[in-house]
């Protein structure tokens, strides 16, 4: 019944072991405040919940538009930036055609590429998580009709250097994933509005609200048009859509400084890693870090049975004994670095 193609598709693993401490998704640590809960009780009251959803998201995107100082045209809102990867690899070149991917990265681009049979060509990474040279001209050589740059990139944690990604986007179209923006700042929005070589992918799942499932994809006003034609008419339910609006338009001043206390808890929690010794710390850009241990199966289930949930990510290609660590509250980072004390590294 299934093709040949899902049969030997691997199924993208999500880490679901119930722990009282979860720090392996880069959510945001924080909740909603009671107080804001309440507020979202007469959002929902204004629902007519026997209608279908705004196709379009209009107001939402007016919303968002404001905050990435865009237009609303330049937006299509998708149901996490997830589904904005599925319409892009449907959409951009034919599927017979090659899609550009640094390896380790985000593992959805290769999920979907291989779901609709795209070939991947892959690029290596060198010590520094920065695209090997040789790598990249090979790919490129290849013709990709599109490439997926995880900017920063997960689960490194580095952003790539702006030449590389100038050089992939003089050859192909470039999709910059700019899923961690909100901890590193760096953005290519500017040009995505203007040249059609190029698209953004925000989320709001990674500053607090991934229960919604609301993500953007963002690009030049034409680009928008022709790609919202494979838009599932109702992807985003109102719920979300409402919820999203309201907090955007209202709270995101508190959203801002759980931004500014997460990046401030990963430059202690990078400090204070640094010491313990048999763990080595790399650099991060973005809510989370990764780290080397000597046997990454045994700290990451001791920190199970302390009850911190990380994610091991050994089985990626040059992550043997690594584990990515999302940065949670004081208390739960605190928590992790007396874990890891513990643990006999
Ligand atoms: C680089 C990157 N892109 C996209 C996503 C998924 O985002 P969303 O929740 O909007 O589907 C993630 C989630 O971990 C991610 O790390």
């Amino acid at each position: 019944m299934f093709s040949r193609r899902i049969k030997l598709l691997k199924a993208y693993k999500t880490e679901t072991t119930p722990c009282t401490i979860k720090l392996s998704s880069n959510e945001n640590p924080f909740d909603l405040e009671e107080s804001i809960k309440l507020e979202l009780l007469e959002v929902l009251k204004k629902i007519e919940f026997n209608r279908y959803p705004d196709p379009h998201a209009t107001k939402l995107r007016q919303t968002l538009a404001k905050l990435y100082d865009v237009e609303p045209d330049n937006i299509m809102v998708c149901n996490g930036s997830d589904e904005a990867i599925q319409y892009l690899m449907l959409a951009i070149g034919e599927l017979e055609e090659g899609v550009l991917i640094p390896k380790p990265t985000f593992p959805m681009y290769e999920v979907i590429a291989n779901a609709l049979g795209r070939p991947i060509y892959e690029v290596t990474l060198d010590k520094h998580f920065q695209m090997e040279k040789e790598s990249l001209e090979k790919a490129i050589s290849l013709k990709p009709s599109l490439a997926f740059i995880s900017n920063p990139n997960n689960p490194t944690g580095n952003l790539f250097s702006d030449n590389d990604i100038s050089f992939i986007r003089k050859h192909t179209f470039c999709v910059i994933d700019e899923a961690y923006y909100d901890f590193c700042g760096k953005t290519y929005i500017k040009d995505a509005i203007k040249d059609d070589s190029i698209a953004v992918m925000r989320t709001l799942s990674k500053i607090g609200l991934a229960s919604l499932r609301v993500g953007a994809l963002i690009g030049t006003k034409e680009f928008i048009k022709e790609i919202s034609k494979l838009k599932m008419p109702f992807n985003v339910s109102a719920t979300s859509q409402a919820i999203a609006d309201y907090i955007v338009s209202n709270h995101v001043d508190k959203i801002k400084s759980q931004i500014q206390t997460i990046i401030e808890e990963r430059q202690r929690l990078k400090e204070e890693l640094s010491k313990i010794e048999g763990i080595k710390v790399y650099d991060s850009c973005a809510n989370f870090f990764l780290i080397k241990v000597k046997n990454a199966d045994f700290v990451h289930k001791s920190l199970i049975q302390k009850g911190i949930l990380t994610r091991n990510i050994s089985y990626l290609p040059n992550l043997e004994n690594h584990i990515r660590i999302s940065i949670g509250k004081k208390e739960e980072n605190d928590a992790l670095i007396s874990a890891l004390k513990e643990i006999s590294l």
